[in-house]
């Protein structure tokens, strides 16, 4: 039988987790409730106790993130919050692993407040090693605090402790960010938005600069995003290590936008694609475009800005211009990735098959069409009233709505 509250809990019961209560420095007055549920991890033995501060943890992980929003509070502490989760998460798995080992009755996972998968979950964190956990930890922690992710997913836990287990520059496991056919749909995103993003429209997560550069770029290559927006792409290319793992390999990455902007602004060169592209012998082009008819206004106001386009003729022509200056920067066999999905407009029923037009006129400016991978947009992925009446509207009129980008190379002749 397990021991069941063998502690008085009047530590916990104490816990309340109000932000509109705190007074004087809300830093301190988390750090030290933080503080408080690290020591009972570190020193309790009573699972249902455990899965009690795991639930305060959780609670206050979600305050933190709120005020954090509102920048009352310094950047480490959500780590800190998420870090103290996780080790009780795993206190709990050691317990748990125990209990079978000492054939003990156990009670059933859901009598203690746990599901299923928390209690297998659990027991492969308490699988790991102190150093493996620690050092997954540590690294994992950077990264929010760095504001590279927004917080320590589960799956990335795992991912690294694999890691950590099979050697860092192991070749045995390759990356499950990478996908091994033509289908770039991610049912988690390694690399979403990034922080300082308001929108999550109008940018392509970082999985598919992933895939594109580990399948078209090479060692020592010049690789250009001249459409590079906040960056994304140096951001996958800091991280190459995680991804590239075994294959590891550097190249030189220039990125280029009308609107050089985000995190990465001091590494983005102001410039107008349609006017030129000032770099000579670009190995590897890659452009995510702003999709026609589906982004006016969301990077900028600018006229020159190629989303700002609201005549297709138009945007057609501005999509030559950008053809003939990538043609004009790469020599024969050079690639180029465009990445754009088709129009479709449920009210006015207009359909523009612009991966076609694309294609065409990368076919005139001496290119031909090298390879295409497909990636869902993600419309679908929060069902709201507003999406509902979408699908039903599409359905109605017989315009289906456009999910999928197509992820076009091409090769210079
Ligand atoms: C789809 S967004 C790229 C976003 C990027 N993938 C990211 O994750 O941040 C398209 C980009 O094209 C840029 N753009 C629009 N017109 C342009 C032009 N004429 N020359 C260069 N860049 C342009 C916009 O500023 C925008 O950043």
């Amino acid at each position: 039988m397990y021991e069941v509250y063998n502690q008085q809990l009047d530590t916990m019961a104490t816990t309340t987790i109000v932000p509109t209560v705190v007074v004087g420095s809300p830093e301190k007055h988390y750090r030290s409730q933080i503080d408080r549920l690290k020591h009972i991890t570190t020193t309790s033995k009573s699972i249902m106790e455990l899965v009690q501060v795991k639930r305060h943890a959780t609670a206050l992980e979600e305050v933190i993130r709120k005020l954090q929003r509102d920048y009352e509070l310094s950047q480490d502490i959500l780590p800190y919050a998420i870090e103290v989760r996780l080790s009780c998460q795993r206190e709990i798995g050691k317990l748990l692993a125990e209990s079978k080992k000492k054939k003990s009755p156990p009670l059933k996972v859901s009598e203690m407040g746990l599901t299923k998968r928390e209690s297998s979950l659990f027991q492969r964190f308490a699988n790991a090693s102190d150093k493996a956990f620690h050092a997954a930890l540590e690294k994992l922690k950077t990264e929010v605090v760095n504001g590279r992710y927004k917080s320590i997913s589960t799956k990335r836990l795992l991912e690294e402790l694999q890691m950590q287990v099979n050697g860092k520059d192991s070749p045995q496991q390759q990356s499950s960010v990478i996908k091994p056919s033509d289908n770039w749909n991610f049912s988690s995103i390694r690399y979403p938005r990034l922080q300082s993003q308001t929108d999550d429209w109008g940018y392509i997560p970082g999985d598919l600069y992933v895939n594109c550069l580990w399948y078209y770029a090479k060692p020592g290559d010049i690789v250009v995003a001249p459409m590079a927006g906040m960056g994304q792409i140096q951001r996958v290319y800091d991280d190459r290590k995680d991804w590239m793992r075994g294959d590891f390999f550097d190249f030189t990455l220039k990125l280029l936008d009308l609107n050089p902007r985000g995190p990465y602004e001091d590494k983005i060169q102001a410039n107008d694609l349609t006017e030129k592209l000032p770099v000579e012998k670009a190995d590897y082009i890659i452009m995510d475009i702003p999709y026609f008819g589906m982004v006016g206004n969301q990077y900028s106001h600018n006229s020159k800005d190629i989303a700002n386009i609201t005549n297709y003729q138009d945007w057609l022509k501005a999509m030559h211009a950008i053809s003939k200056n990538c043609s004009i920067a790469q020599l024969p066999q050079g690639l180029c990735t465009v990445i754009t999905p088709n129009y479709r407009h449920v009210t006015s029923q207009e359909i523009l098959m612009v991966t076609d037009d694309i294609r065409s006129i990368w076919t005139s400016c001496g290119y031909q069409l090298f390879d295409k991978a497909y990636a869902s947009r993600r419309i679908q992925k929060t069902q709201n009233i507003s999406m509902a009446r979408l699908n039903k509207a599409a359905k109605k009129q017989r315009i289906m709505l456009t999910d999928i980008s197509e992820i076009l190379t091409f090769i210079k002749l």
